[in-house]
């Protein structure tokens, strides 16, 4: 996998190839990420950036006269040395602020693959696989930098990070310290990232890049729901992806530079950050993802998926099949009380429900309280005898039971404030900002983590709870900690997060812990490493759910992504469309429902118990299996298959009703092999239109229908779908398929 020859490192996973060099300055020079590559050939025949002659650039030295730092292709960079590029890495020496540095090869080693470094970061695994560890060192100061290279066996994703160890006499500011550089020599892509805000979250945008400085970054204190660190640079060549394992600010900048290169820095945000290393004392930056593949967007995706599910989420759920569940948000609010939930609990158990979550409410006094936040008790007037009872008549019931808890934050009507103000994050001498009426918990300090794990782990453990939805209602505001410098704040805020996560997941193992932040704000692969799914979005719009789950899965697998059929109209959008839709979209997903059950009609109620028995046939495949999207336009087609293609299930949704668009509607998958010959069956499900429902006397199954399909054609022209209703006839045969008409389809190969 990893093997160094000649001057030339090759790092090889099971279809790529990445290659530097030292060249005779001692700077890691890059010189191919691509294909995998059997030989690496001559040296010179890389491009590199080595071979011109410029008027105007400052020579390297005099012993490398034709050297000019700003066009190689390089593994690192700082300033002061020529690179006119932004730096990986910039700082201040000693007390005269020394700003020049220049880092080049001192050793290298491989590690083996369970000798992970211990920073307390959020980390990938690193089982079937090696790290390269590049030492790297500012000569005339002793500063160090370290860049990791870890490589799989079994995996074209690459974990990289990088630490600067303070070697020097003097005490060294890192400003910034990007967890991966990457240079290529090609600058012909679109950049995608995933953006958005509140119930909007992770929507893609697609750049053409072009000469200049494209970026986006994250200042909330939390990875945002306005910029996801994950990005993809997507071409003919190919397409590169990245994203990182931390869950704060993070910045994410590509470079197109006039000499056709480009320059990608991924890591922590340099502004509001800055670390002081005292001599002898070292900085490791978050882990950061990156991966080729001569494919396209699908096949990023594929690995990444793959990755995070054997790499990166804990390993108890890995495959285990995600249970359906109810949340009690959307359809009782804060109104919650023992008997309030048994019902609830009853009622969807009857449809088959399996986990039932207790959202927020429990613990707050009345219907629209927002204190307590930090007390972590339930509230008297609604669990008289604390919560075992509900729990215990929920697990009587043969369900699991969840609960809703919010630990980073601190309310000022809470116990827990007026015995500790001094926990509640307040810059000296302002008011500190709320923000949903609530505060940070000061988690730079240790006995904050103390504390809230003592009630974590009291709550759960002595209630017996299965799950725990843990949510982050607030962005930062008012960064200050005694003892900590202002620009370390958030940075060492995160890190005690972790610890509390770590110290959490590591008492319950066998808990299903999801995160949330207002819906989908903090949606990362730091998060991802101690819980199993995250709340995606708190708009249960389907017809919205399809733009956010489509950008998510750009990333991140499926059954990370908590996904529930609401109330219709639904409650922040207004929005009428229908639950089967409504199911079709989250059934790629964490799946569950999030509205008052008892309320169903007779319809609904036998729609939801066949959408579950639906769903629990077929859940294996659609949250572990590997998932592609065919098309986002008017049509959206999503498939997942699952290790021999022999099985798929395919979503089809038109976003405008049937009749506004003359098209032979049909179902593309181009998953399916060419060779083989597949039974198409549609799910069938109910029509509640009611002026489909006045033509047949009422709800009805849709249409029915089997069909032998070749796998080249439904690779190719795709499968003919029923004929779409038009408004005249209704026949058997006939599909309805108003706004945001969608079915399911499942395909299985028989020859
Ligand atoms: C956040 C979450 C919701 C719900 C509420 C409860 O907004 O995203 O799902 O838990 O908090 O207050």
């Amino acid at each position: 996998m990893i093997s160094v020859e000649n001057g030339v490192f090759k790092l090889d996973t099971p279809n790529t190839t990445y290659l530097f060099h030292i060249m005779e300055t001692g700077h890691p020079v890059h010189l191919y990420y691509g294909p995998r590559l059997a030989e690496t050939g001559d040296l010179a025949a890389y491009p590199t950036g080595t071979n011109l002659r410029m008027p105007t650039f400052v020579n390297y030295s005099d012993a490398a006269p034709r050297l000019y730092m700003t066009l190689p292709l390089l593994e690192t960079s700082s300033w002061g040395k020529g690179d006119l590029r932004q730096g990986a890495f910039a700082g201040e020496l000693g007390p005269s602020g020394e700003i020049v540095f220049d880092f080049t090869f001192s050793d290298w080693r491989i590690e083996s693959a369970d000798t992970t470094h211990t920073s307390h970061l959020p980390a990938a695994r690193k089982d079937h696989a090696q790290t390269l560890v590049l030492t790297l060192s500012d000569k005339p100061t002793g500063v160090v930098m370290e860049l990791r290279y870890t490589v799989y066996e079994d995996s074209d994703m690459m974990v990289r990070s990088c630490a600067v160890i303070n070697n020097s006499r003097e005490p060294l500011t890192i400003r910034s310290l990007a967890s991966l550089q990457l240079d290529i020599p090609e600058t012909d892509f679109e950049a995608i990232t995933f953006n958005g805000g509140w119930a909007r979250e992770r929507t893609v945008t697609r750049a053409p890049l072009t000469v200049g400085t494209f970026g986006i970054a994250s200042n909330a204190g939390s990875s945002s729901a306005e910029h996801n660190p994950l990005f993809l640079l997507s071409g003919r060549q190919g397409c590169y992806l990245f994203n990182l394992l931390w869950s704060g600010d993070h910045r994410e900048t590509i470079e197109v530079t006039p000499y056709d290169t480009i320059r990608v820095l991924t890591g922590l945000n340099p502004e509001g950050f800055s670390r002081l290393l005292n001599p002898g004392e070292r900085f490791d930056a978050p882990e950061a993802l990156m991966a080729y593949t001569a494919g396209d967007e699908n096949e990023a995706s594929h690995i990444s998926h793959d990755f995070i599910s054997r790499y990166i989420t804990p390993l108890a759920w890995k495959n285990r099949e995600r249970p359906v569940l109810l949340n009690s948000w959307e359809g009782m609010g804060l109104d919650l009380s023992e008997e309030n939930i048994i019902r609830q609990a009853a009622s969807a158990k009857e449809l088959g429900v399996e986990l039932f979550v207790i959202d927020d409410g429990w613990f707050r006094p009345g219907l629209h309280a927002i204190g307590s936040l930090g007390d972590w008790e339930p509230v008297k007037n609604k669990f008289p005898d604390g919560m075992k009872r509900t729990v215990d008549a929920i697990h009587d019931m043969g369900m699991l039971a969840g609960i809703w808890v919010e630990p980073e934050c601190i309310s000022i009507d809470s116990d827990l404030y007026r015995a500790h103000p001094e926990y509640l994050v307040r810059s000296p001498g302002r008011d500190p900002s709320p923000g949903r009426d609530q505060y940070l918990l000061d988690y730079t300090r240790d006995e904050v983590v103390d504390l809230i794990y003592e009630k974590l782990e009291k709550l759960i453990a002595e209630n017996g709870f299965d799950y725990v939805k843990w949510d982050m209602n607030r962005y930062f505001s008012d960064d200050h900690a005694p003892n900590v410098r202002g620009g370390e704040f958030r940075f060492r805020w995160m890190l005690g997060v972790y610890r509390l996560l770590d110290r959490f997941t590591r008492r319950f193992p066998d808990l299903l812990l999801e995160g949330c932040s207002s819906g989908g704000s903090r949606f990362d692969p730091g998060m991802l490493c101690y819980a199993n799914q995250i709340w995606g979005s708190d708009n249960t719009d389907a017809t919205d759910r399809v733009p956010i789950f489509s950008g998510t899965s750009c990333g991140y697998p499926q059954c990370c992504f908590g996904a529930h059929v609401s109330r219709i109209p639904n409650e922040i959008t207004g929005r009428v469309y229908d639950y089967e839709t409504a199911f079709n979209v989250n059934a790629f997903g964490a799946f569950g429902y999030e509205l008052d059950v008892t309320k169903l009609n007779e319809t609904e109620r036998r729609m939801f118990s066949d959408q579950i028995a639906f769903y629990k046939e077929n859940r294996a495949l659609l949250q572990f299996g590997k998932f592609t999207r065919v098309e986002d336009g008017d049509e959206v087609i999503w498939t997942v298959e699952n290790e021999d293609a022999s099985k798929l299930i395919a979503f089809y949704l038109e976003k405008r009703a049937g009749v506004f668009r003359h098209r032979i509607h049909r179902l593309v998958v181009p998953s399916c092999r060419s060779d083989a010959l597949y039974r198409v069956t549609a799910r069938r499900q109910w029509i509640t239109a009611p002026g489909m429902c006045e033509r047949r006397g009422g709800p009805h199954l849709s249409e029915s229908f089997e069909r032998t399909v070749p796998g080249a054609l439904l690779r190719r022209n795709g499968m003919a779908l029923m004929p779409v209703f038009l408004g005249t006839e209704y026949k058997e045969d006939t599909a309805f398929l108003g706004d945001y008409g969608s079915r399911l389809f499942l395909i299985e190969k028989i020859a």
